[in-house]
């Protein structure tokens, strides 16, 4: 009797496999961090070979330090960094490039191109999105475009394309020997090729990137009652177990925080931050610099859709303060760092490493620490930060507000951020509602679980999941309105100094 269900979480900085109860609790994981490969500034890159070693990896471990085996899982969910490009060989297995990751900017020429040339209006009807470098449709076709041969073999249906969900389930399902080779609506969705309607690739969209439709995937429903295919045998798994879920990592969060009814929210605090509104079966189209994305299909149900938030910087501008400046030696010392001050004594700090994405879609802007004075320290860099990641939040909570009407009473949370402590206060104060995280904080591995687990009938409903979800902390709001008020504007007034940085 097989009485878990297992999940892959592969992230733009980790892999890690989980494995879940049937009440939703972890049982045992393994997570291991991947090379980030900076060529250029602006270009982000991973390699996919090494993704898969430390997909297997991880899969073996949490299996042996759990003693369990195949026979144990009722069912294996895929959920993944999303738009992140691999273009690969399916006769050879070998990747063309680097995985070219959702950060990277080098499509920046391609993108504003789109919008000149009149079609930027046709993607946002269609699929959603703003032209943007953040989404595939662009990176496949930079990898067509500098690549030698690719497009030859892209055509002579050899070369295929996937972001990482396709890539991993590819390689988990035989890879050269019979791979299967599909992906989910909320994944297809972010490549500025899917059609939001019809849930299909659509042909002028692909003609405007030159993408030839041979090397897509099957787009299948996130929740498969029947498999995606099985795990082989000879694999990281050891034995045949069903994979019948995929969600894109955001829509897995929103998943895990069972967030299933419209006007329900999460908001996920990782490398960047992604804030997911349910719209139910409505497709939202937002003015207000939102995306309209699909949230998940299960089975043959109707498609459930989303308005997210997505922000490029968050957790990686902490990263960065330990990384790239020393300021810090590991993610904790950012908060107390950050205690050691009152406020942030006049110093913003806009993170747009990659640009400013929502709301604002500024592919011109780069990073400022604005309003220094000889007065300030490391610690209020630390407090800006933290800061940084909670008014970008607040900006998408802004627009959200504006396009749905919906104004939230409360924030439910995850993700690694979430446990600083003074980051989820500041998060309060900042928004002036209160921000909630449950005891399951790995809401990401557990929705793709849930994804999958309903798909076999492990888990009957959403209303039995919803049994699952408990409330860990609570912050609640401490500033005046004033305080709220004159901390924004001086936000606002940063993130202007940001534009006009790249051509
Ligand atoms: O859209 C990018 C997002 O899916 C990445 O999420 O958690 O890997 O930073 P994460």
């Amino acid at each position: 009797m097989a009485d878990f269900v297992g999940a892959l979480d592969q992230g733009t900085t980790s892999t890690r496999f989980m494995i879940f109860d049937h009440g939703g609790n972890e049982v045992a994981r393994h997570q291991l961090e991947h090379e980030q490969i900076l060529p250029r500034a602006g270009w982000v890159e991973h390699n996919p070979t090494e993704i898969w070693e430390r997909t297997r990896a991880v899969i073996e471990s949490t299996l042996n330090k759990a003693h369990l085996t195949h026979a144990d899982l009722a069912a294996f969910g895929i959920t993944n960094q999303r738009e992140t490009t691999v273009v690969w060989n399916r006769r050879t297995g070998r990747p063309y490039y680097n995985a070219i990751v959702w950060q990277d900017t080098r499509t920046d020429r391609i993108a504003s191109a789109l919008e000149r040339d009149g079609k930027g209006d046709v993607i946002r009807r269609r699929a959603g999105l703003p032209p943007a470098t953040y989404f595939s449709g662009g990176k496949i076709q930079w990898i067509l475009d500098n690549v030698d041969g690719t497009r030859e073999d892209a055509e002579d249906g050899e070369a295929v394309f996937g972001n990482i969900d396709t890539w991993v389930l590819w390689n988990l399902t035989g890879g050269v020997n019979g791979g299967v080779h599909v992906t989910d609506p909320t994944n297809a969705s972010r490549t500025m090729l899917m059609d939001l309607e019809t849930l299909d690739w659509d042909d002028e969209l692909l003609s405007f990137f030159g993408v030839p439709r041979s090397m897509l995937p099957r787009i299948l429903p996130s929740s498969a009652p029947e498999p995606y295919g099985m795990t082989r045998p000879g694999g990281p798994v050891g034995g045949e177990v069903p994979l019948t879920g995929i969600l894109g990592d955001q829509q897995a969060a929103t998943v895990g925080q069972v967030c299933f009814a419209p006007g329900e929210a999460k908001n996920t605090y990782g490398t960047g931050n992604f804030l997911l509104l349910n719209t139910g079966e409505e497709l939202v189209r937002s003015k207000a610099g939102m995306l309209t994305t699909v949230c998940y299909r299960f089975g043959d149900q109707a498609p459930v859709y989303a308005l997210e938030g997505s922000i490029a910087v968050t957790g990686s501008a902490v990263q960065w303060l330990r990384d790239q400046l020393g300021v810090i030696s590991g993610a904790a010392q950012s908060e107390s760092l950050a205690r050691q001050v009152d406020d942030n004594g006049g110093m913003y700090f806009v993170p747009a490493f990659s640009g400013l994405f929502a709301p604002y879609w500024r592919s011109d802007a780069r990073g400022a620490i604005v309003g220094l004075s000889r007065f300030n320290t490391n610690a209020h860099l630390a407090r800006a930060t933290l800061e940084s990641i909670c008014y970008q939040s607040r900006d998408v909570v802004e627009a959200m507000r504006a396009d749905s009407g919906v104004a939230l009473d409360v924030l439910k949370v995850d993700g690694g951020v979430t446990a600083n402590e003074l980051c989820m206060q500041l998060q309060a104060d900042i928004l002036g509602v209160p921000v909630s995280r449950p005891v399951v904080a790995e809401t990401t591995a557990l929705g793709a679980a849930y994804a999958a687990g309903l798909a076999t009938g492990f888990w009957g409903t959403t209303d039995e999941l919803r049994q699952n979800w408990n409330e860990d902390r609570r912050w609640e709001p401490s500033w005046t309105e004033e305080q709220r008020r004159d901390g924004y504007a001086g936000w606002k007034k940063a993130v202007e100094r940001t534009y006009g940085w790249v051509d």
